[in-house]
């Protein structure tokens, strides 16, 4: 049997084209979210598209018991894939979405899968995350914080089974984004992102910009100086 998927924040649009590219491989998938009614719709089509075994979770990243979604998952994953995180106005939400709920569930991912004996986890961060702006500081803490945590788990984790992947999008186009002007140039698909996504489970790789174009902004926008940066709001 091919590796067992489990997607946390599943009815995200990069989870779905992610879940549509694990199941087209002939990969058994557990899918977790919030929506139930519309992680049903999506199970079933997965099932109808690619016959594979697919199983729902209801799951919220906020919930006390979040991480107990690694109990009793049956067959057991091997890759585990959190894509849960939100924008918005409130910053206390902002903080727990993005950062210590899915720390929080990947920590306990991480326990199980070495316990297992091995897998691959996945933490989709952002390059908002690579430096504090003035327009979406409080998400970008939140996805620093998240980086530097997969960052640390995947350091604790090196000569273990275990492999940490941390996933920098770049801009989507997806509901989190839907009405803003992106630049085409530097705005990736959900598909593109499922690609590199299995691209870098494959290669081994450890952290991923979707369009390497981002690994070259990202560099330079954190390499200039504080008293520049401050100055151009960017
Ligand atoms: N789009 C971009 O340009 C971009 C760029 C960089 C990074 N990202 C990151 O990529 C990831 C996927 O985002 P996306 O662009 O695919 O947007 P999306 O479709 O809005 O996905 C976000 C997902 O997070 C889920 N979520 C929010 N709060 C939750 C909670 N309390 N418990 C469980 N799930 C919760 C949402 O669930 P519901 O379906 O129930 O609303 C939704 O499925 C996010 O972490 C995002 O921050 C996005």
């Amino acid at each position: 049997m091919k590796p067992v998927v489990l997607l946390l924040g599943a009815t995200s649009d990069m989870g779905r084209a992610v879940a549509r590219a694990y199941a087209a491989q002939g990969h058994p998938l557990h899918l977790a979210a919030r929506d139930a009614a519309r992680l049903a719709l999506d199970a079933e089509d997965l099932r109808l598209r690619s016959g594979v075994d697919v199983w729902t979770h209801p799951f919220d990243v906020l919930a006390e018991d979040a991480a107990s979604i690694m109990t009793g998952l049956a067959p057991p994953p091997s890759i585990v894939i959190c894509f849960v995180g939100m924008m918005g106005t409130d910053p206390q939400l902002i903080m727990r979405t993005n950062y210590t709920g899915p720390a929080m569930v990947l920590e306990a991912a991480a326990d199980f899968l070495q316990r297992q004996g091995g897998g691959v986890l996945v933490g989709v961060s952002s390059v908002a995350g690579d430096r504090g702006r003035a327009g979406n500081y409080v998400y970008g803490s939140a996805k620093a914080g998240l980086t530097a945590y997969l960052s640390g788990l995947r350091a604790r984790l090196h000569g273990s089974k275990v492999r940490v992947v941390t996933v920098k999008p770049g801009f989507v186009h997806t509901r989190m984004t839907e009405g803003m002007d992106l630049p085409k140039a530097l705005t990736a698909q959900p598909d593109e992102v499922a690609r590199a996504i299995m691209e870098a489970l494959e290669q081994g790789r450890d952290v991923v910009y979707v369009r390497p174009v981002w690994r070259l902004i990202m560099t330079i926008i954190r390499l200039l100086p504080e008293p520049v940066f401050k100055r151009l709001r960017i």
